[in-house]
């Protein structure tokens, strides 16, 4: 059976309405959402991504307005980043309100929050009325989707609806910052730069986490099929020269302009600024991942900005397989 792709947004309302899944662009990457307050609704997408069901999912939300309903006296800095940054690509982790479900939070003390800014997401989200559980909208082993092409391709039939808006703008997901203690963490880079959000804040960020480590920072999860390995720009033409073939290289297309390529070496040029690049990102590793690749050597941008999400990703695409492996 072909899914079931288009806009409507007032159908796609009715099917989260109804407890079914619809699959939604944000700004960052496509969401796979549920009626946040429907135990049986939030199960199913765990049971379609195949994802722990311990590893919890961001609610969306319409209007910063509705942060008050989610959580508990979200205090002063969540207060800020949510007027600063929402809507946009920036999840808050608060303690949740009573009523927030153990399947959304994983049991956690804790749910994470998001306003995106996508205007078809807003309109689902304004006409659905509440809160919409969402992971990245891909299965096991692939990247997170920026089309609504790659949700067809990873999730097909298995989604009630996809709206498509068109290739996400962002191209990586939101960054997560924990606001739940006193001490502000950054538990994932993303859509919104680190140093943008210690301006608002008016201190620097501790980086890892005060909670629960979140499934999502395990070092396997975005990994694709080809092994990937990942250096910094110096260590690049050595690495080329060492990868086992076949193999290609995922470089800023200005490191691609001083490097010699190796007989039978593919290349793939990415943008050289980091925002164009992390929009870029997903599609080109999709890109190598069906070429049958035994190594993909990609040059690691500098951390700075939204080239910080993108060295992340990457790091993560080169870490180690694990039993925890999902891709979620
Ligand atoms: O950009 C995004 O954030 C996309 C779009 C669809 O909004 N969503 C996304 O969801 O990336 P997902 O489930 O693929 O990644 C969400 C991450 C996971 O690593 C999850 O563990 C973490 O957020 N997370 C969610 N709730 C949490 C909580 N209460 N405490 C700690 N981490 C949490
Ligand atoms: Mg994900």
């Amino acid at each position: 059976m072909s899914p079931s792709v288009g806009t409507d947004i007032a159908h796609a309302a009715g099917i989260l309405r109804g407890g079914g899944l619809v699959a939604f662009p944000t700004e960052t990457v496509y969401g796979l959402g549920a009626d946040a307050s429907a135990a049986a609704a939030v199960s199913r997408i765990f049971a379609v991504k195949g994802r722990p069901r311990a590893h919890p999912l961001i609610v969306h939300l319409a209007a910063a307005e509705q942060l008050d309903a989610w959580c508990e006296a979200p205090g002063q800095a969540a207060r800020a980043l949510a007027a600063a940054f929402w809507p946009g690509p920036l999840t808050l982790i608060a303690r949740r309100a009573p009523h927030v479900l153990d399947d959304v939070t994983g049991g956690a003390p804790t749910v994470g929050l998001r306003v995106p800014s996508h205007p078809m997401a807003q309109r689902l989200l304004a006409a659905f009325g509440d809160g919409v559980a969402a992971p990245s909208a891909n299965r096991f082993g692939a990247v997170s989707p920026t089309t609504a092409a790659h949700v067809v391709a990873d999730l097909g039939a298995d989604v009630d609806y996809i709206l498509d808006g068109g290739p996400c703008d962002v191209g990586v997901e939101s960054t997560i910052v924990d606001v739940s203690t006193g001490t502000p963490a950054l538990l994932r880079p993303g859509g919104v730069a680190r140093e943008a959000i210690e301006a608002v804040l008016g201190r620097p960020l501790v980086t890892g986490a005060s909670t629960t480590p979140a499934p999502g920072t395990l070092p396997s999860h975005y990994a694709p099929h080809a092994r990937v390995v990942a250096v910094d720009a110096a260590a690049l033409a050595a690495a080329v020269h060492d990868a086992p073939r076949p193999a290609a290289v995922l470089a800023p297309a200005g490191v691609l302009a001083s490097l010699t390529l190796p007989e039978g070496v593919a290349a793939l040029a990415l943008p050289d600024d980091p925002r164009a690049m992390a929009h870029e990102l997903y599609a080109a590793l999709r890109d190598l991942d069906t070429r049958g690749l035994t190594t993909i050597v990609a040059a690691l941008p500098p951390e700075a900005g939204l080239g910080a999400a993108v060295a992340d990703r990457l790091r993560r695409a080169a870490g180690p397989r694990t039993v925890e492996d999902d891709h979620g």
